[in-house]
């Protein structure tokens, strides 16, 4: 399809990743967090490592590496992205990891890595990315350089080095490598297959009390470089043959198909061969070896395989993950218009993996619960996950795999498109759930709470901001993830979507294999769809939207939750968007609106009499809504009648807008809290969620204060006719909903009741979990399961907590242990949460995955809070070191034990925390730490502004 005339509009998505030229982002420069490794190394005989001197396997000499100039000069080596001059051709990669300790009681993998690179620049320098590895010599060098072509002669090594602050083997020659020709490095390499879930890894778990290793991979974003020598930058695509070296009885996993199998002779090993990859990405790359069984499916010729560890494949946990794996891939061929591009398809449950899931091409890899389902344990909740998260993944097979972007800074294409199609993937595969709605809860409204504040950022950045692994690191976010997606959902609502999936195959067609380049035309494209789009995805933030219905006129203002924050980070287009306004008068949809101004009138919103106006229809819209008080009023009343004139969706909206509406002084607090009046008779899922999440803020802000007992009483009565509801939809709670929209309404109604003490509540979860403790039978349906065992383990003591653990420890299935590790920090009792804080940095009592989110969990109970941030206070650096790898997650953690701070105290401390860990960072965290002093500036003013007025609003 290339250069055939493509329908103005379409390149739409190709434009956004020519979409580069924004304003810096100002933030910190972030330490790099590797521990120093340089070459200096002494020479260190060591028998462990030897690997079998057969063809194409690792050599048997001792690793060592060259002594390294004391400082090495400054030079090309400084830089941290790599030299234009040198583009990887192919690899062959032998890798053996072993799954015992050496002597010295360390995991360790060889390897053995031929690159073969072509000179496109003239250059005596060669860079290739190496992290934390060990080099063989040879010939007193770190590799050795062999010419492809036997009519030129390869220049020999002049010196080598590891540049340990930017991850390079430095290989200076002694002549120039010529231009158009290719050449072979030769590398033998030792590395630690640590627990540090990033790299070439183990996870370890128990099975019938026998300790397992796995050793497995997460390469993104930078750390496939952990594993072997490599141009480990996405557009450095290249072709892999790669073959593992493992034990009998085990099953080695990679990217491509298995080619062969055969044993070393003489030694209880074998060698797997793949057959050679596609055209691909570093970071892309997997190798597994385990002694895992799978089960399997073939659709359409493509093998479907999930493997996880023996007693959960027995157990049928993987069924469900297979049961729907065919018809997503089948969804996605036909979304695409392009077949599935690899002959097969691998997923697998690791017991430790710090991201949810990760799209390696082929042989994708998740934490257990996000792929493993037992029908007796396993929540709806848990299976929606499954089944988005599988979207997701798979989603990235062709979308990010097939066409990669060019380097980090469009991360937010990749996995805003892949977070956006994922609840249509899933959708698809569980059409009666209504799953596509749920992105407004999931993803919008998430994300609208960290994108109003004015240490955001925009989706897109400046490539030369984004360096330093830790940069990319911190790309991981909200703003990429969900941002990326509410803005392509509402591309796609105005493009219609049958222009946007047109525009997204042509785009597929045209960089299949490729990097997606930014050399288009963009004035092939109207002026609008790249002008509309620059608004959303060059400058930070969204707007609030108000409609005032007496005049017709409408306008829009950056949204800021604090409106005294200063806002350095410029705009190109000074704060304003072109926002789309889907909308309806008195329940009647009415011809769509765009606004392009600050403001101008709208005659055909302007209201009169009972008619009210209701704009940004399913919030399809990134942006908040609000009306002069006369609309409100009727909104409200509206409600309070006959609230199924509003759509479910935007029931939602209207008390989340109303609340954030007032929390940035927009509208007075009572007109938020007059919007959960007609909860009362209001039994959908989405209204409630909704008010539940914005409640929660107060329970935080009041939770300690005289408030708390007026705001418990209110909330019990709104609440109670939903408990009644349920009980008697399910016959006493005898019956689950058949809805999946009820099951999770279900959950609300009973944590709610709970939480605000309805006795009748609290005393059925007490009965179950008693049924529970005294039979060894659990009773508690897999749905009710969190809920239940949070309220009672907080109305119990150390005698519920103490089963509770001993179920957590044992429980073989992922599912059931999370719910159970979420309900142990419910506790009341302070010795006990700060035990469980001194656990969760015990590796063998909480994974490293669950660290931080156990912590957060902690720190959302009232007694855990302060518990909870003294403990991260005190071993930030260690928490920093041990954690830091291959870690997403320290934004997470710096929000959840700081997000209930609301007095000058605690903003004092959080100041001083930053300023006492400057030295050591913050890594993936750093704007978290901005984020979080923000945040309780504005929760201080917000308190001292709104108590009195919701406790008398509370009282009456
Ligand atoms: C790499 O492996 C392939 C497949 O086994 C083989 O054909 C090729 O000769 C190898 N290349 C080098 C440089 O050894
Ligand atoms: C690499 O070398 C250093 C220094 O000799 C040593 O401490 C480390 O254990 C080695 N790593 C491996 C995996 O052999
Ligand atoms: C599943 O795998 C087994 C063993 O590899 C194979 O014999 C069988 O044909 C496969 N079934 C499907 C449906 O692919
Ligand atoms: C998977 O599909 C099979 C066949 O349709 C069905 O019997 C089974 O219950 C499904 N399993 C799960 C966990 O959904
Ligand atoms: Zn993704």
């Amino acid at each position: 399809m290339k250069g055939r005339g493509v329908p103005p509009g379409l390149l739409w998505i190709a434009t956004l990743c020519a979409l580069t030229t924004v304003e810096a982002l100002g933030k910190a420069s972030v330490p790099n967090i590797s521990p120093r490794q340089d070459g200096s190394q002494e020479e260190k005989a060591k028998n462990n490592n030897q690997v079998l001197p057969t063809d194409g396997g690792p050599t048997s000499k001792p690793p060592n590496t060259t002594p390294s100039p004391s400082t090495s000069p400054s030079g090309p080596w400084d830089n941290y992205r790599l030299p234009k001059s040198l583009v990887p051709i192919n690899y062959n990669l032998t890798l053996w990891p072993r799954l015992t300790p050496d002597e010295n009681g360390q995991y360790i993998f060889t390897g053995l890595s031929i690159v073969e690179f072509e000179c496109v620049e003239e250059t005596d320098l060669i860079l290739i990315h190496s992290n934390k590895l060990n080099y063989t010599l040879k010939n007193d060098h770190l590799a050795e350089l062999t010419s492809v072509n036997s009519g030129v002669r390869a220049p020999s090594i002049k010196s080598s080095w590891l540049q340990s602050v930017t991850q390079y083997l430095v290989l200076q020659l002694d002549g120039k490598l010529i231009k158009g020709h290719r050449y072979h490095l030769y590398t033998d390499f030792t590395g630690e297959l640590a627990d540090d879930l990033g790299g070439f890894y183990r996870s370890e778990y128990f099975e019938d009390g026998v300790k397992k290793v796995v050793a497995t991979t997460q390469m993104q974003p930078t750390d496939a470089r952990k594993a072997f020598p490599c141009f480990d930058e996405p557009a450095m695509k290249a072709i892999f043959h790669i073959t593992l070296i493992h034990d009998k009885g085990t099953v080695a996993l990679s990217n491509g198909e298995e080619k062969e199998s055969s044993v070393i002779e003489g030694q209880d090993l074998l060698k797997t061969a793949f057959k050679p990859t596609e055209k691909m990405s570093t970071y892309l790359l997997a190798f597994i070896v385990s002694d895992y069984t799978f089960i399997n499916n073939t659709v359409d010729g493509v093998l479907i395989r999930i493997f996880a560890r023996k007693p959960a494949i027995d157990a049928g946990q993987g069924e469900y993950a297979l049961n729907k794996t065919g018809p997503i891939l089948k969804f996605f061929e036909e979304y695409y218009n392009s077949s599935y591009p690899l002959p097969k398809s691998d997923q697998i449950a690791l017991p430790d993996f710090n991201a949810g899931a990760m799209e390696n091409w082929g042989l994708i890899t998740y934490r257990e619960t996000a792929l493993l389902y037992d029908k007796d344990s396993s929540s709806n909740s848990n299976k929606e996950r499954i089944a988005t998260i599988i979207a997701h993944e798979l989603a990235h097979m062709w979308f990010g795999n097939l066409v990669t972007l060019r380097w980090w800074n469009d991360l937010w294409l990749n996995e805003g498109f892949a977070s956006y199609v994922e609840y249509l993937g899933a959708a698809h595969a569980e059409p009666n759930w209504n799953l596509t709605d749920l992105i407004v809860l999931s993803d919008v409204h998430r994300v609208f709470a960290v994108d109003a504040l004015a240490s955001s950022h925009p989706l897109s950045s400046k490539e030369e901001d984004i360096q330093k692994p830790a940069q990319i690191s911190e790309l991981f976010d909200a703003i990429s993830y969900s941002k990326g997606a509410a803005v392509l959902r509402m591309l796609s609502d105005f493009l219609t979507e049958d222009v946007f999936t047109m525009g997204l195959r042509t785009y597929l067609a045209e960089f299949a294999f490729e990097n997606a380049a930014v050399d288009l035309s963009v004035t092939k494209l109207p002026d609008t769809v790249e002008k509309i789009m620059n608004t959303w995805v060059l400058q930070m933030g969204f707007p609030v939207v108000t409609i005032n219905t007496q005049t017709g006129l409408v306008s829009q203002e950056h949204f800021l939750l604090d409106p005294d924050s200063n806002v350095t980070t410029e705009s190109p287009f000074n704060y304003e968007w072109i926002v789309p306004i889907k909308w309806m008068k008195t329940g009647i949809i009415k011809e769509p609106q765009w606004l392009k101004v600050k403001s101008s009138t709208i005659d055909a919103m302007k209201a009169s009499g009972t008619e009210w106006v209701l704009a940004n229809l399913n919030v399809v819209g990134y942006y908040r809504v609000n009306y002069d008080e006369g609309n409100w009023n009727k909104l409200l009343n509206c409600l309070m009648a006959d609230h199924k004139l509003i759509p479910v969706i935007n029931r939602a909206q209207l008390v989340d807008d109303a609340f954030n509406l007032a929390r940035a002084k927009i509208i007075p607090t009572v007109w938020a809290l007059n919007t959960t009046k007609y909860l009362n008779k209001e039994t959908e899922y989405m209204p409630w969620k909704s008010a539940l999440n914005n409640l929660d803020f107060f329970y935080l802000m009041f939770d300690r204060s005289e408030v708390y007992g007026p705001m418990q009483n209110y909330l019990r009565k709104q609440v109670t006719p939903l408990f009644q509801y349920y009980k008697n939809m399910t016959g006493n709670w005898r019956d689950v909903p058949d809805g999946h929209m009820d099951q999770y309404n279900q959950v609300n109604a009973i944590s709610l009741a709970c939480r605000t003490g309805l006795e009748e509540c609290q005393n059925l979860t007490k009965t179950w979990f008693n049924q529970w403790m005294d039979t060894k039978m659990n009773p508690i349906h897999p749905n009710l399961r969190s809920t239940v065992y949070c309220n009672a383990i907080a109305a119990g003591d150390a005698k519920e907590w103490e089963f509770a653990w001993d179920e957590f420890q044992n429980a073989t299935i992922a599912s059931e242990a999370e719910k159970l590790r979420s309900a142990l920090a419910c506790t009341n009792q302070p010795w006990l949460l700060n035990r469980y804080l001194e656990y969760t940095l015990m590796p063998n009592l909480i994974r490293k995955q669950d660290a931080t989110s156990t912590i957060v969990y902690i720190a959302n109970n009232v007694v855990g809070q302060s518990l909870a941030w003294d403990f991260v206070r005190a071993r930030w650096s260690y928490i920093f070191k041990e954690y830091g790898g291959g870690s997403f997650s320290f934004s997470n953690l710096i929000n959840g034990v700081t997000k209930r701070f609301s007095t000058e105290f605690e903003l004092q401390q959080l100041k001083q925390f930053k300023a006492d860990n400057s030295e050591i960072g913050f890594g993936s965290g750093t704007l978290a730490v901005d984020q979080s002093i923000e945040r309780t500036m504005s929760n201080i003013k917000w308190i001292t502004e709104n108590k009195q007025n919701v406790l008398d609003w509370f009282d009456n």
